[in-house]
C-alpha cells in the first residue's frame, strides 16, 4: 500500500498512505448539504475522541499558523496580557501574531532545548498578576522539545483563573494530549503532521469557559473567527465559509486510521520510533539536541557537528537517498538535523533514514560503525 519514492522524514509534512490520498479523488459536494454535513460531523466527532474532549472542535480550512491566529484573534482583544512560553520559533511566532492583534504579551523565555521549570512558571504568574491567558506550544518542533510538564503547568495557570492555550500541532496523534482532563480551553492541531494527512488542514478545540470570554471580546478577524464557525456548527453543521471538500474527506480518512491502530498503541509506536533513532544516533556518536527529559517522540533534533555544512548533507540525503529531513530554524538554522519520526512511521523508515544519513557522514570523514548504529534501530523493536 505504502509505496513511497521520496521519503518525507520532514518535521512536517509527513507521508500519507495511498488510501488516504485517493479518498481525495471523491466527487466534489454541496458543501450546504446533509452530504457535507455527515463529513463534518464524522470529522468533529474523531477529532473530539483523538483529543480526549467533549467541547467542540472546529476544523478550518487554513494550516497549523491559521489555527493559532484564528484563536487569537477570537478570544482575546487589543491590550489584553497573555503569557508565552517562548523557547522556540513557533512559541516566537505565536508572540508575533499576538503582537500584530496588539495583545499585550508576557513573554516567559526559556533555554532552547528544553522546556520551562514548573518553579519558574510558578514565579512567573506569581509575579504577573493582570494575565488573562497562557500560551504553550506543547512539542516546539524547531527544537524538537516537547514540554512534558504541560499538565502542571495548566494546572498552575487554571489556579489562577487563567485561558489556557496550547499548540499540540506537532503532536496531536503521535503523543499523550488530554484536552478536558488537562483542562485545555483552546488547542490548537495540525493535519500533516502525526495524523498523517494532507497539509492545510487546522483545528482547534474550544471550551465553554472560552467560549463565555469570547462573548466579551470583539474578533478582530472575520474569515478565521471561531465564534462564528461554532455558531454554524451548532446552527447548522456546516462551515461560514466554503471548506477545502478534498482535503476534509482526506482527513476523515486519515483520522478513521487513527482511530482504528487505537491511540495507545500508536502513541506507543511513536515512543518506539523516537526511541530507535536516539539510541541509533548516539550509537553513532552524534549529540542529541534537547535535554533528555524534554526529547520529543515526534520530531527528532540532532546537533550538526561544527565540521560540516548540515544543508549539505540534507541535499545529499535527498539526492542519493530520496529521503526528505530538514535542518534547524532560526539561529539554530545551521545547528541542527530536524528529523520527523510520526504518523505513519515505521522501522524500514528508520533504517532507511539512517542508514542514509550516517552513509553520507563517513563520506564527508566520520567514522560510524553504520552495522552496530542500525543494531540499535532492530534492538528496539525485537522488545
Ligand atoms: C508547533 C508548530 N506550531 C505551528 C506550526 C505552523 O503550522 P503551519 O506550517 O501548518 O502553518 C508548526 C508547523 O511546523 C508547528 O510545528
Amino acid at each position: 500500500m505504502l509505496d513511497y519514492d521520496i521519503l518525507l522524514m520532514l518535521p512536517g509534512p509527513t507521508n500519507v498512505s495511498s488510501d488516504v490520498l485517493l479518498s481525495m479523488s471523491k466527487p466534489i459536494i454541496n458543501h450546504r448539504s446533509i452530504d457535507f454535513q455527515e463529513l463534518y460531523l464524522g470529522i468533529i466527532n474523531k477529532l473530539q475522541k483523538i483529543l480526549s474532549t467533549k467541547n467542540a472542535v472546529i476544523p478550518l480550512t487554513a494550516s497549523g499558523t491559521g489555527g493559532i491566529e484564528a484563536a487569537l484573534s477570537s478570544f482575546f482583544e487589543a491590550g489584553e496580557k497573555i503569557a508565552i512560553i517562548r523557547n522556540g520559533v513557533f512559541s516566537e511566532r505565536a508572540g508575533k501574531i499576538a503582537e500584530r492583534k496588539k495583545l499585550n504579551v508576557a513573554y516567559l523565555d526559556v533555554k532552547l532545548g528544553r522546556g520551562p521549570k514548573i518553579n519558574d512558571v510558578k514565579a512567573f504568574l506569581e509575579s504577573h498578576t493582570d494575565l488573562s491567558a497562557i500560551y504553550v506550544v506543547y512539542n516546539e518542533t524547531s527544537t524538537g522539545v516537547t514540554t512534558r510538564n504541560l499538565p502542571k503547568i495548566l494546572e498552575l495557570a487554571k489556579k489562577k483563573g487563567l485561558i489556557t492555550v496550547v499548540d499540540a500541532i506537532s503532536i496531536v496523534g503521535g503523543d499523550y494530549l488530554y484536552v478536558d482532563k488537562w483542562k485545555i480551553d483552546i488547542c490548537i492541531g495540525g493535519s500533516q503532521k502525526a495524523l498523517a494527512a494532507p497539509p492545510v488542514l487546522s483545528f482547534v478545540s474550544i471550551s465553554e469557559e472560552a467560549i463565555e470570554k469570547a462573548k466579551q471580546v470583539k474578533p478582530n478577524t472575520l474569515y478565521l473567527d471561531l465564534t462564528d464557525y461554532l455558531k454554524w456548527y451548532k446552527e447548522r453543521c456546516e462551515t461560514p465559509a466554503t471548506p477545502a471538500i478534498p482535503l476534509f474527506y482526506a482527513l476523515n480518512a486519515a483520522l478513521e486510521k487513527v482511530l482504528k491502530e487505537g491511540l495507545e498503541p500508536r502513541i506507543k509506536r511513536h515512543e518506539l520510533a523516537a526511541k530507535a533513532f536516539y539510541n541509533s544516533i548516539e550509537k553513532a556518536g552524534l549529540d542529541i539536541f534537547p535535554e533528555e527529559e524534554f526529547r520529543s517522540n515526534t520530531v527528532i533534533a540532532v546537533k550538526a557537528p561544527d565540521t560540516i555544512n548540515n544543508q549539505e548533507i540534507i541535499k545529499e540525503l535527498y539526492t542519493n537517498y530520496r529521503v526528505a529531513i530538514a535542518g534547524g530554524m532560526g539561529q539554530l538554522k545551521h545547528k541542527l538535523f530536524r528529523i520527523g519520526s510520526m504518523g505513519d512511521i515505521r522501522k524500514d523508515f528508520i533504517i532507511r533514514t539512517l542508514t542514509g544519513f550516517f552513509d553520507i557522514l563517513n563520506k564527508k570523514g566520520f567514522n560510524i560503525d553504520i552495522k552496530a548504529a542500525i543494531q540499535m534501530v532492530d534492538d528496539v523493536f525485537i522488545v
